[in-house]
């Protein structure tokens, strides 16, 4: 049958597979991305990597409809150009994804940006695929976001919308990677949370995020105090979307999201006392739910243009 490859670009990890058209992922491939070896290495890489998927895939005589990159940073998809890039991903901005993997493979190429990917997998086969109109982040070393409409990715004028996680919530707050000052990804990404967590005493304890949240789950203050202040940042934006959007749902995503209710329980109250009260008791009115594909959801959500 066919098939489509799914690349989801992150600033620690190459993630790629084979998607068939129920958005399953029947054959995977992992590499680590090594952004500082420069953007000219990481693009062998991804050729690399869709070659070798090309290869499993020609063995089964399975025709490939094209591939998906979904790719931190802001990305004009229309052109399949990455226009800007933090330092999660050094010298990426100004690259020409979809020409230069077009040439390399044979193979038509989609680029968009990685939180579209992974919100797009989730409007197709996880946690969104019954809401028409929603919001969706995910919490990693960055914060990502997007606005699904109409069971698509929003992209705004340039394909830059749903840069959430540069959304301010603190004036003159933490500097951020983008080199502004306050974004909600400063007190959202996990990355943060780490932060907070080695501005405490007892940092040792509390020096990985399983830590944190053990600690936390058996009644150690200090994580306690952590999870529940990270819970009430994220919230507050989570609150701000609410407002702006007013969403059939909001589906969050990242590692954090394997602690389930013990953590959502606790944004979706802050949430509730973020709100306007005309948005009613939020954690009726707006579902705060978790992603479904895990770490899937970029890979399949890369090709999802391919299948719907
Ligand atoms: C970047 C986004 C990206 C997100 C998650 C943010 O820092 O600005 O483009 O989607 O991290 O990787
Ligand atoms: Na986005
Ligand atoms: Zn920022």
């Amino acid at each position: 049958g066919d098939v489509a490859i799914g690349i989801d670009l992150g600033g620690t990890n190459i993630k790629a597979g084979l998607v068939t058209g129920d958005g399953a992922i029947i054959h995977r491939l992992s590499l680590p991305t090594e952004a500082q070896k420069g953007p000219e290495a990481l693009m062998d890489r991804l050729a690399e990597i869709i070659s070798a998927l090309q290869a499993y895939a020609r063995d089964r005589a399975w025709e490939i409809r094209g591939v998906g990159v979904g790719s931190a940073g802001q990305i004009d998809s229309g052109k399949g150009v990455v226009m800007g890039a933090t330092a999660n991903l050094p010298g990426w901005a100004g690259m020409r994804l979809s020409e230069r993997l077009q040439s390399r493979t044979g193979l038509p190429v989609a680029v968009d940006n990685d939180a579209n990917a992974m919100a797009f997998g989730e409007a197709w086969v996880g946690a969104g695929r019954h809401w028409r109109d929603f919001v969706c982040v995910t919490l990693g070393t960055g914060v990502g976001g997007c606005l699904i409409l109409g069971r698509r990715p929003y992209r705004g004028r340039d394909g830059f919308a749903g840069e959430f996680g540069h959304h301010v919530i603190e004036g003159g707050g933490i500097p951020c990677n983008c080199g502004r000052i306050g974004c909600w990804e400063q007190y959202a990404s996990v990355t943060a949370l780490m932060r907070m967590a080695r501005e405490r005493e007892n940092a040792d304890l509390l020096a990985t995020p399983k830590g944190i949240f053990n600690g936390a789950r058996e009644g150690y203050g200090p994580a306690l105090d952590l999870v529940d202040g990270y819970a009430r940042y994220i919230a507050m934006g989570l609150a701000n979307l609410i407002h702006l959007f007013n969403p059939q749902g909001i589906v969050v995503g990242g590692a954090v999201t394997e602690q389930g209710d013990f953590l959502l329980g606790r944004i979706r109250q802050a949430v509730a006392g973020c709100l306007l009260p005309v948005y009613g008791e939020a954690a009726e009115a707006t579902p705060i739910i978790s992603a479904e594909l895990g770490n899937d959801g970029g890979v399949i959500g890369a090709v999802a243009g391919y299948f719907i």
